[in-house]
């Protein structure tokens, strides 16, 4: 039997202007909140290698890029982009809906 899925609020689709991040603690979760385009994609902040802050990151295209040793990651997918980080970054399924981000986990 699998569980039904929690639905968690995140943020308002306004807090998050085209090309930024933000982050957003919650449920014992700390994650970066992506606009690209409109589109929101959701992301462990917390840096798969280390101390890093994604969501104070640059973000160029898909990819953002940490500032504590440069490795980057996919926003859309958590790939490794760039070394030294290995692990993916983890990332959630995003449910937009009322101007209203957020995740099912
Ligand atoms: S902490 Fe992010 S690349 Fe090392």
């Amino acid at each position: 039997m699998s569980q039904a899925l929690q639905k968690i609020e995140l943020c308002k689709t306004s807090d998050v202007a085209e090309g930024t991040a933000i982050q957003v603690e919650t449920n014992d979760l700390i994650l970066a909140v992506f606009n690209l385009n409109g589109a929101f994609y959701v992301l462990d902040d917390t840096c798969s290698h280390g101390p890093g802050s994604l969501s104070e990151g640059p973000i160029c295209g898909d990819v953002v890029e940490c500032d504590f040793h440069n490795g980057s990651f996919n926003i859309k997918t958590g790939e490794v982009v760039e070394p030294p980080c290995i692990i993916p970054q983890k990332t959630y399924k995003v449910v937009v809906a009322d101007d209203t981000v957020f995740i099912e986990v």
